[in-house]
């Protein structure tokens, strides 16, 4: 990655991520949403998009702006087109949670909530597909990693124009598809938004990211290919055969089961894969970013299995609630925070020292960090993720929102280490600035090397 460009916004992009998950985690600990509110409440609406959008998908961009031409060596498409996505996605997030609360009465204003949110976010991560479209359509045929992401994206625009779809709905705008895609498109928008953007996304970058951190071999096996199209099937059957079987008014019962099985191959092979990245790494004391990443993989595990017995059980309706909160806290969330530790860390060392490399002596990148203190906050974090999850499946709501307010201290825990990182405060003063260098801005990387 020496030699790689820096994305300008990607570290603006984090912070505004960071934030919403600190909000979402506080909101929890007053008792807002699920589980004190139905999941289906517009309160659980606020908080499931605060995190989805607000945290998740936001920490993804930013990443993807700064790993995609890692994944596909060339460049970004534009460094330009990432600011005015972020102020449409922050304008058209804070829209969408302002519709959620309007219709549950808590604001009075009577402005257009909900068609403001979906031209925001559709001009938003319209920019957002079209920049790292582009990048990666310049570099075809596509690398393994980088065609999970591209499926990714695809995934991406499905969730949003669903996600449209219902707004319009909900504004009482639209037509009879429309309202028929409402009514049974839910499970479409939250398998493409949770199952094909988030996770199939991560886990093609963590296939590289992971490889790269701990010196271990490619992902260029039969495992990972056959994981591969199971989940890429998986995903083209839920949405394009999901959105058909509702146009044609057939039940989605058996597309949803096929569907889930191909997700349940594809969980499967690229755990089998992780094993075995694990075990054949070169580089034996693992860092704490690589430790972390196991305790997400393990949480993705554990939810895959959750969802195997509440289907045996016949129970996955009342069981929704803590498979989503461990998937969403544990996986997608533990594997995001784990992950900016190291790449706030490289970002800031390269930004700093790239352009002195070979002139002068410079800290190494484990010198930005100081593991034996940051890893007490994540070991937290993932306790308490757990404990919420126990908490959820009995049904204990003030152990749930204990949980929460040690996941909130947990994080802010961590975010201070990540500002420290970016301050370099924890490199010794004598070695801090080698000739050439000055302290990074806090939210932009300004050189590029
Ligand atoms: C990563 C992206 C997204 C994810 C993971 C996601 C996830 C979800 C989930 C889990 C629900 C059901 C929540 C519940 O029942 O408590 C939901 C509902 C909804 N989402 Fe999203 N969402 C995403 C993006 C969007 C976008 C971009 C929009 C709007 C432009 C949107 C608008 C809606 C609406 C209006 C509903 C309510 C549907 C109804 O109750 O009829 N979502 N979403």
């Amino acid at each position: 990655m020496i030699g790689a460009s820096l994305s300008r916004w990607t570290l603006s992009y984090f912070a505004a991520a960071l934030l919403a998950l600190i909000g979402a985690e506080l909101l929890m600990v007053t008792g807002f949403g699920f589980p004190g509110a139905e999941i289906q409440s517009p309160k659980t609406l606020v908080l499931v998009h605060l995190v989805a959008l607000g945290w998740l998908s936001l920490l993804m961009c930013g990443a993807l702006f700064q790993f995609v031409p890692v994944l596909i060596a060339r460049p970004l498409y534009s460094n330009s087109l990432p600011l005015p996505a972020l102020v449409l996605l922050v304008g058209g997030i804070a829209a969408l949670l302002s519709a959620f609360l309007q219709l549950d009465g808590e604001m009075a204003l009577g402005l257009p909530f909900f068609p403001t949110a979906g031209a925001l976010l559709g001009a938003g991560f319209g920019l957002v597909l079209w920049n790292v479209g582009r990048t990666l359509w310049a570099a075809r045929p596509l690398p393994l990693p980088a065609r999970f992401v591209a499926v990714g994206l695809s995934s991406l625009a499905a969730t949003v124009g669903l996600g449209i779809v219902f707004a319009l709905a909900l504004s009482g705008v639209g037509s009879q598809p429309i309202y028929d895609l409402t009514a049974l498109g839910l499970p479409i928008h939250v398998i493409a938004g949770l199952g094909g953007w988030l996770t199939f996304t991560a886990i093609g970058v963590s296939y590289r990211l992971l490889s790269m951190f701990m010196l271990a071999p490619e992902a260029d096996k039969p495992t990972t290919r056959i994981a591969f199209y199971a989940g890429a099937g998986g995903l083209a059957l839920t949405v394009i055969g999901g959105i058909a079987a509702i146009c044609a008014g057939s039940n989605l019962d058996v597309i949803l089961i096929a569907s889930g099985a191909l997700g349940l191959a594809m969980a499967t092979l690229y755990g089998a894969d992780m094993v075995h990245l694990y075990r054949a790494r070169k580089r034996r004391n693992i860092e704490l970013n690589s430790r972390m990443a196991a305790f997400a993989l393990t949480s993705l595990a554990a939810g895959t299995a959750f969802v195997i017995v509440a289907i045996v059980l016949g129970d996955l309706t009342e069981r929704i609630g803590p498979i989503v909160f461990l998937l969403a806290f544990g996986w997608l969330s533990g594997l995001g925070l784990a992950k900016l530790y190291k790449i706030a860390a490289f970002l800031t060392w390269l930004e700093c020292y790239g352009p002195v490399l070979g002139k002068h002596p410079t800290p190494r990148v484990q010198d930005l960090v100081v593991e034996t203190r940051a890893r007490k906050y994540f070991y937290l974090y993932f306790l308490a993720v757990w404990a919420g999850t126990a908490a959820l499946t009995v049904g204990v709501t003030p152990a749930f929102r204990g949980a929460a307010a040690l996941m909130a201290f947990a994080t802010i825990g961590i975010v201070l280490e990540l500002l420290r990182t970016r301050r370099l405060a924890d490199v010794p003063s004598e070695t801090r600035f080698p000739e050439g260098t000055r302290q990074p801005r806090l939210l932009i990387c300004l050189q590029t090397p």
